[in-house]
């Protein structure tokens, strides 16, 4: 490549779509054929969809954008979003610029493993189950990797673990659930560790002569998780003090805490659906992590350090770079080739930056302008679409929202469908009657 990324998001929101497919085949983040497929629209061929789901009558569309100016562990990356709430992309690329020019992003992994469950609902005592599966702890791993996990196992992945725990019934009773620990590699793991569980099924019921309930992977994936630190060098510090007054609120308070989230997620999720990976299991995990120590509480954390300010995502947050609609969808495929990863750590570290990023945007927003400057005024196009403005109506009907914005602070689909009907009067009233008024 011989210009940089940084060169081509100078301005890319100024540019038109042509220019900006061009600038990023200039640094080979998409070739001519991805181009063209994206420049006409994406995937119209139907039949992919019959493979994904059932019952299939057409796709939806969302819109894809790319956020510029991230930088994670010193690395430039194009993220690609598909979402449609306006300022999402906008703002994390402005967040992502501040950044950039007055800090840095770090990111890591800790841990590798994803977690199977299997239940025993009812078992004769936990005790003499839980000691006749750990003596049969290794055999268990070595017939799970050697009969499904083989792949997995080649490639340097595999069953690690199996755990006994005690859930109560709530009766006075307990639940026997086995924990399997596996390292899924660059997959996200959801069927090869459900063939794991349901595959132990036999040799367990074997054993102990009880019976398994169910098997399913669990999303509240504590053994893997990712976490994403931001740092803000000489932060104005009494930005930096609303910054953690906002983020110790939703510490506190879960009602403000899940729109905190809700805020990370609106980085994370579309990402994952651009790279064809499972938001929801994602939204899954995060979330009960958010509440681990029985309060649903913010997943980010902001504190002011020195004269910086430092920001920490830390949540499961397991993707694939291999399988399922990521290799099978062009979309999915050259968003991934646009963020020119392999590892499904790599993007799991992105994808917990981008979230954080986000956070830290709105949360600026929110102890500065608010969120109607920032959000609403964006928001004026979407909502003249909405009353039905066309075309060349848009700007005008936009700027009269704006004014009614700067005065009452707020605006409606009932504004612009007003503004609207007065526009397309004003149009219609001759001229010598407007003359005559006057
Ligand atoms: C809106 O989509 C997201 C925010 O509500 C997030 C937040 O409140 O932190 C602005």
């Amino acid at each position: 490549m011989t210009k940089q990324l940084q060169d081509i998001f100078k301005g890319f929101s100024k540019l038109s779509r042509e220019e900006r497919l061009k600038a990023l085949k200039e640094v080979g983040a998409l070739n001519e054929a991805e181009a063209d497929y994206l420049a006409k629209g994406g995937l119209k061929d139907t039949s992919l969809g019959e493979k994904f789901i059932e019952n299939v009558i057409g796709y939806f569309q969302l819109p894809l954008g790319v956020v510029t100016n991230m930088r994670v562990d010193g690395k430039d990356f194009v993220v690609p979003m598909a979402v449609e709430e306006t300022s999402i992309v906008a703002a994390c690329s402005k967040t992502a610029k501040w950044i950039r020019e007055s800090g840095s992003i770090t990111t890591e992994v800790v841990g590798n493993e994803i977690i199977g469950q299997i239940q025993l609902a009812k078992i004769r005592s936990f005790a003499d189950f839980e000691k006749q599966i750990l003596s049969q702890k290794n055999y268990l791993i070595e017939a799970a990797n050697r009969e499904v996990a083989f792949g997995l196992v080649r490639r340097g992945g595999g069953v690690r673990d199996l755990q006994v725990r005690r859930v109560p019934r709530g009766d006075g009773t307990d639940m026997a659930v086995i924990h399997i620990l596996m390292d899924p590699c660059d997959a996200m793991g959801a069927n090869i560790i459900n063939q794991v569980c349901e595959y132990l099924k036999e040799p367990i019921e074997q054993f102990t002569g009880e019976k398994v309930t169910m098997c399913i992977l669990s999303n509240l994936v504590d053994s893997k998780v990712t976490r994403a630190v931001v740092r803000i060098d000489d932060i104005d510090p009494e930005l930096a003090e609303k910054i953690e007054e906002a983020s110790l609120f939703a510490q506190m308070d879960p009602y403000r805490a899940a729109t905190n989230n809700k805020g990370v997620l609106n980085g994370i999720d579309p990402i994952l659906i651009a790279t064809g990976n499972d938001w929801r299991a994602v939204e899954a995990g995060i979330h009960a992590y958010a509440c681990r120590d029985g309060q649903y509480r913010s997943i980010t954390r902001w504190y002011r350090e020195g004269k910086s300010l430092v920001g920490v995502f830390e949540a499961p947050l397991v993707v694939g770079t291999v399988g399922g609609v990521t290799t099978l969808h062009p979309t999915a495929m050259l968003s991934m080739k646009m963020l020119d990863t392999k590892s499904a750590n790599e993007l799991s570290r992105i994808v917990a930056a981008v979230g954080l990023v986000q956070n830290l945007g709105a949360l600026k927003a929110l102890t500065t302008v608010g969120i109607i400057e920032g959000h609403m005024k964006l928001h004026t196009k979407n909502l003249a679409l909405g009353a039905g403005a066309e075309e060349k109506e848009i700007p005008m009907v936009q700027k009269k929202l704006e004014e009614i914005l700067a005065i009452r602070k707020r605006i409606s689909l009932s504004n612009a469908v007003d503004v609207l009907k007065e526009l397309r009067a004003a149009q219609k009233t001759p001229a010598s009657t407007t003359q005559h008024h006057s």
